[in-house]
């Protein structure tokens, strides 16, 4: 299997029509790590986070941390952060760009510093991703917020307790003000908050730290202190990782292990999955059994936490492109997130897309050809469609794919995927 071809980023070169069976293990979260990364500026005490996976996401949120004064030592997945000494409290555009999760970094600045400046996250492939629930609890929580040359400034006098529900749900909105609050004495009350595994695992890291968390149903009460102290935590595993990686399984008709998973993380997918037709098996709290084929069509409704999850939308619908009958998908957390299914259509799947529905009516066979990413589930649909393909794909813009997922093509690869990476064309 070879290919001559060369793009301007790095593109997977894959050749479909294997069965994938074997096991593998699955990464630590990157969207738990995230926020518990942030949490390091909160103390002036050593914190150690593990299993901490090999990410662009991961390593431009060092680069953030280090430009606002912390420093970290990395040995292999153990990442130990010091924010003793930090010098800045400016979260610079040309980082929030790369990575809009820098957004998290305003809650800490503004609990440590009494002041924030953060550049605004700009919309991106799946939608406009305002974060007008972020600024309207800082407000809520005394802080002056105003928006200047594409920069958030926040000022708060004093670290005051306060109460507020958000409108809607929100993943780092919750762990923004989580974040703020576990440093602010007394006692806050958050309502309407996410319950997404990331944010409870950030939960837990603060309440090492010192910060008093209690959470019932879709409320906080948190009593925070202003002398929070370090940690040593290992991140749960990576839910979207361990969804994509079964998915895989299920539709090329194989059967596979997953070790270092949670399925009480999964349990929406798992539904979906066995609605399909695939079989899953839970061992224990770290080790769950999948065996495909998916061959039964199925109604999608993405919800927040426990429903089922937004990123694993594209994947399944990679899935159901080819399952005999009609599927329907309701995006329902993100107004543009269908990038894929345009890119799927060009490899013959037939999908009608109508605001925030598709319908995915199963064909017989995709067939390989050249793809683009265009966000990182999307790239990550690509290439499983690439696996149960006719023929040859090429999935381009594999930086989106890399942001999110540790060595995808080795963990295919060694499932029995013919799947190869392309370097970049050297410019
Ligand atoms: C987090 O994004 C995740 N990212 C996303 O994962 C995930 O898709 C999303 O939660 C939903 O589960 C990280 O955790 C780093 P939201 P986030 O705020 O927090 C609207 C991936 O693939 N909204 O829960 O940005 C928003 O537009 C990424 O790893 C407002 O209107 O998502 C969206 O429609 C992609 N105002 C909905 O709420 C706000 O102030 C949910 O967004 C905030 C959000």
């Amino acid at each position: 299997m070879t290919s001559t071809a060369s793009f301007s980023s790095d593109a997977f070169f894959i050749e479909g029509g294997t069965t994938l069976r074997g096991s593998v293990r699955v990464s630590g979260s990157k969207n738990a790590t995230l926020p518990i990364m942030f949490a390091s500026l909160l103390t002036e005490e050593e914190c150690t986070v593990e299993d901490v996976p090999d990410l662009l996401d991961i390593k431009t949120a060092c680069e953030l941390l280090t430009n606002l004064g912390a420093s970290y030592e990395r040995s292999g997945k153990v990442l130990v952060f010091n924010a003793s000494d930090l010098k800045s409290c400016e979260a610079p555009k040309e980082i929030v760009r790369k990575m809009r999760a820098s957004v998290l970094s305003m809650g800490p600045l503004l609990a440590r510093f009494k002041k924030a400046k953060v550049a605004l996250p700009g919309g991106c492939s799946i939608g406009a991703r305002p974060i007008d629930q972020h600024l309207k609890f800082f407000e809520r929580a005394g802080a002056k917020v105003s928006i200047k040359e594409g920069y958030v400034f926040l000022e708060v006098e004093s670290l005051e307790p306060v109460e507020f529900t958000f409108d809607l749900i929100t993943v780092t909105g919750t762990e923004n003000a989580l974040l703020y609050l576990s440093r602010v004495e007394g006692r806050s009350v958050l309502r309407n908050i996410a319950l997404e595994p990331e944010v409870m695992d950030l939960v837990e890291v603060l309440k090492k730290m010192g910060a008093k968390i209690e959470v019932e149903d879709r409320t906080a009460i948190v009593e925070g202190s202003e002398e929070l102290g370090g940690f040593t935590h290992r991140v749960i595993p990576d839910r979207i990782e361990a969804g994509t990686l079964m998915v895989a399984i299920a539709m090329t008709g194989g059967e596979g292990t997953l070790e270092n998973v949670n399925p009480n993380h999964l349990g929406a997918v798992i539904e979906k999955l066995t609605e399909s037709g695939a079989k899953v098996k839970a061992f224990s709290e770290s080790k769950l059994y999948v065996k495909g084929p998916a061959y039964k069509p199925l109604t999608i409704h993405t919800r927040e936490y426990p429903g089922f999850p937004t990123d694993m939308q594209a994947q399944f619908m990679a899935m159901l492109s080819v399952v005999e009958g009609v599927s329907q998908i309701y995006e329902n957390i993100f107004e543009k997130r269908f990038q894929h299914a345009h890119e799927l259509k060009k490899m013959g799947a037939d999908i009608i897309l109508e605001g925030r529905k598709a319908t995915v009516k199963g064909v017989e066979k995709l067939k390989g050809t050249v793809v683009k990413s265009t966000d990182l589930r999307a790239s990550a649909s690509l290439v499983l469609a690439g696996l149960i393909a006719e023929g040859c794909t090429t999935v381009t813009d594999i930086y989106h794919l890399d942001r999110g997922y540790e060595r995808l093509e080795e963990k295919l690869k060694g499932l029995g995927a013919c799947i190869e990476r392309l370097p970049a064309l050297v410019s």
